[in-house]
């Protein structure tokens, strides 16, 4: 017997990558789903084996009666629908963007604090155990002298559900710094100053950014985000007193990393001290909900990602 009922709404592309977590997670059982497009409902039904699928995701809670919700639709709208979840009580897990702009966010997070549901953003970069293993070197170091992110892809239009690139997409890397550059486990750090340069290209969905953030730990960082130029390359790297580590993303995180001028590995233990290979937001927002602790990556923690965004792209110069 799976301890939690979960539904999901929303069933688009990136909803599979959450059907394949809630699978490998025994503690939860797929109570319902929902889906506009009859097509997807369908062939998500027939893929995932819910309980029972909608296209109505109201008729899906009452039927269903989940404790556990992922809302995975489209940033443009997820307001209504993560305020329902949470004025329902229901846990929600909220995928990134959360919302078209802060104020959004901000509204969501103000809902989860009334509710007596719990709320995650799933920035699933802060969960790779590879990412978690890292900061604890790091911070047993004694924290980030200097972080970097570098989130590079072709041309990217979103349409009118999604804010531009770097809010909707390039979120990733702008909340991993703040990850990286953090002093505890559990938190991340905030942004006191930013720099941005944007040029953005003259082809559409070509937003190019470059900014230096400094945060609340004392950690400095850049930021490089570029749309419309040769490749999908997503890195970060970490620096620490005598410690640096690279990670490339592009294919799931690879570590190269040195300590006083020899190379670093990472080793088993340390990967499982932080949840073992297959730790992932879900794992975690399971073990939040079924042990009352609060995620990592509140809605409240998920606003100052998206000023830090925001001020990004819009150049913003000086104190945040
Ligand atoms: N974390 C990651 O690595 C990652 C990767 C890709 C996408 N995403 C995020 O995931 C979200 C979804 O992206 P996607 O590519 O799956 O989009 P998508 O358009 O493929 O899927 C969204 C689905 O939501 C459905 N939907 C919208 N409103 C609904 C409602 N009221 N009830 C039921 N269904 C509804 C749509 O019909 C659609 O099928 C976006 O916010 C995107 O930023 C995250």
């Amino acid at each position: 017997m799976a301890d939690l009922k979960v539904a999901v709404i929303g069933c688009g592309g990136h909803a599979q990558s959450h059907f394949r977590m809630i699978a490998d997670e025994p503690r939860l059982h797929l109570a319902g789903l929902a889906e506009l497009d009859d097509e997807r409902r369908q062939k998500n039904q027939a893929q995932w084996q819910p309980d029972e699928a909608f296209a109505d995701y109201r008729q899906m809670l009452d039927a269903c009666r989940p404790d556990v919700v992922h809302v995975i639709t489209m940033p443009g709208h997820l307001l209504p629908i993560v305020s329902d979840c949470l004025e329902r009580g229901l846990h929600t897990s909220v995928e990134k963007a959360p919302g078209m702009n802060a104020v959004e966010t901000a509204q969501m997070a103000q809902a989860a604090g009334h509710s007596r549901g719990k709320a995650m953003v799933s920035f699933n970069r802060r969960y790779f155990p590879q990412i978690l293993a890292v900061r604890q070197r790091v911070q047993a170091n004694g924290g980030a002298v200097h972080c970097a992110a570098t989130y590079n892809k072709p041309p990217t239009l979103l349409g009118p559900h999604a804010p531009d690139p770097l809010i909707c997409d390039a979120i990733h890397h702008v909340d991993l710094l703040r990850w990286l550059a953090a002093s505890g486990p559990e938190q991340a750090a905030v942004a006191t100053q930013v720099h941005g340069l944007v040029q953005d290209g003259p082809r559409d969905g070509c937003h190019r950014h470059n900014a230096v953030v400094r945060f609340d730990t004392g950690t400095f960082a850049t930021m490089m985000s570029h749309y419309g130029v040769g490749a999908r390359v997503q890195r970060a790297e970490v620096h620490g007193e005598d410690l640096s580590v690279y990670l490339d993303m592009t294919q799931g995180p690879q570590v190269e990393g040195y300590e006083k001028g020899e190379a670093l590995a990472l080793c088993d233990e340390e990967i499982e001290a932080v949840g073992g290979a297959g730790f992932n937001e879900v794992v975690h927002f399971t073990d939040c909900i079924l042990n009352d602790r609060t995620p990592w990556s509140t809605l409240d923690d998920a606003v100052h990602t998206m000023q830090l965004c925001e001020a990004i792209r819009s150049g913003h110069q000086g104190a945040l």
